[in-house]
This record gives C-alpha cells, structure tokens and sequence, in this order.
C-alpha cells in the first residue's frame, strides 16, 4: 500500500487529503505544526502517523526527515501553506516586509528543502510523486493586481518546482504543481467555489494519474492543465 505524506494536514485541504488517502488504505504521514492544534485531524481513523513539522523551519523538517528515515514515499504533497497576513496589506502603499520574508519560508523555500530532505524517499519508491501545491494567484494570467506576498511566493514555489522537475530529469521522481481551486477553507473562505472534499478527492485523482512524462507541468484540481 502506497505511503503519503502531506504537509500542512492540521486543517483546510491538507486534513481532507489525510482522511482521504487514510479511506483508500493508504499508510500517511500527516504533518503538522503544531501536533495539538491539529483540529482538522480530530478523529481521523486509518494508518495515519502525525508528525511535527514548521515549513518555514528546515530545523524542523530536518528533523521530521530523520524520523522518518529511510522510509520510501510514494507520494508526498506539500500542501503547507500561509496567505501572508491580511490582503490589505500586501499592497504597495502598505506592504508588511516581515510578514513577506516569513511567507517566504512557509511557501517557497520551505517545500524546496522538503523536496531536497526528502528526495531519497521518494526515490526509494521506485517512481515518486512530488506535488506542490500553488495558487492560480501565481500564474501569469491571472488578471488582478495586490496580494504581493501571496502571488510572489507562490510563483517563485512554481518556478523552483520547474527547476526541480529539470534537475530530477533521471531521478525515479515525478515532480508536479498544482493549484487546488478556491476552496472553502480558513484561507479560502466560505463563499469559495468548491469543498475542501472537491479539491482533495480530484488532487487524489491527479495524482493516481501521473506519470515521470508530466514531471514539470502545472495541473488544476481537476486534472485540466494550468496556463503558467
Ligand atoms: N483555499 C484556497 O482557495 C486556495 C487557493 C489556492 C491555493 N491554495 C493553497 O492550498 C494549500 C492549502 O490551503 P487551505 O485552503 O487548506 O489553507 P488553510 O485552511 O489556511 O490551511 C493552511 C494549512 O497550512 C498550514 N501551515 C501554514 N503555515 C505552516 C507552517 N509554517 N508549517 C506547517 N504548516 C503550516 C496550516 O497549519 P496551522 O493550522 O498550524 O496554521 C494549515 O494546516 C495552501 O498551500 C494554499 O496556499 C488554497
């Protein structure tokens, strides 16, 4: 049975992709924050192991890594992630800078040092699945101005998952972006298009489908391909 890890599983879409992945049998590896404030999880039944991990720490990644150990990961979604403070401040004339260096840690550099931490896992399995999950927010195309921090590292997640899926062109490792939908969660809000339920059943259904000739590409939850 496969393993998954998902970051970020205290609540929002990451609590749902472990109760999800926990129905189908698969063993998963949920890693949170903060192990008791993990509210999303309550309840939740199955194989599921919490562990402790800050992505905007790579103290504490490394040290989720070294519990984990040597085991092979079949799929590990890095779902963790931070808006960046309020909206109204991420726009020019009142940008919070501190926020913006820490939302940084949280949704950039923090899922590529999972990756690196993690690399090792992925490959034991034989033919991981590395999704990371972006925001339509950093594409592009998307045609609305403010939300600085937000967009900005989400993009840079977006594009270091490009470089990754070229430097692990022959690594057994499939590498892939997603952006999840809006969705009702605490940072979607409850006037979003679809359920957290919606958005990790097609994530699910993304991720079964993928193979090392998608590494690189930029998926909706839907399986729909992205505009960059
Ligand atoms: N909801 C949307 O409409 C939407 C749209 C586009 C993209 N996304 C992306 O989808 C992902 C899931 O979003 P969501 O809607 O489920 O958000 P959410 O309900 O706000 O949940 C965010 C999750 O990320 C965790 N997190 C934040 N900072 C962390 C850190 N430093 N270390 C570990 N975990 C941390 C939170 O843990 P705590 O409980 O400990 O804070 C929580 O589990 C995020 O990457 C988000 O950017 C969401």
């Amino acid at each position: 049975m496969a393993t998954v890890l998902v970051t970020g599983a205290s609540r929002g879409v990451g609590a749902e992709l472990v109760k999800q992945y926990a129905a189908e049998g698969a063993e998963v590896i949920a890693c949170v924050r903060d192990t008791a404030a993990a509210p999303g999880l309550e309840g939740v039944s199955g194989n599921v192991r919490i562990l402790q991990m800050d992505t905007g720490e790579p103290v504490s990644i490394m040290a989720a890594a070294k519990a984990v150990g040597a085991q092979p990961i079949d799929v590990l979604i890095n779902n963790a992630g931070a808006v960046g403070g309020d909206p109204a401040k991420q726009v020019l004339d009142d940008l919070d800078l501190v926020e913006w260096h820490r939302t940084l840690n949280v949704n950039t550099i923090g899922p590529v040092y999972i990756a690196k931490e993690f690399k090792a896992n992925l490959a034991a399995s034989g033919g991981g699945k590395l999704l990371n999950v972006t925001s339509q927010l950093a594409a592009s195309t998307w045609p609305f101005g403010g939300m600085y921090i937000y967009s900005t590292t989400k993009a840079a997640l977006s594009k270091a998952s490009q470089i990754l899926a070229l430097d692990w062109k022959e690594e057994p490792i499939t590498v892939a972006l997603v952006h999840p939908g809006w969705v009702r969660t605490d940072m979607g809000g409850p006037n979003a298009d679809i359920s957290a339920e919606e958005s990790a059943s097609g994530i699910r259904a993304l991720v079964a489908g993928l193979t090392k000739t998608d590494s690189g590409k930029f998926y909706k939850w839907n399986g729909e391909i992205h505009p960059w």
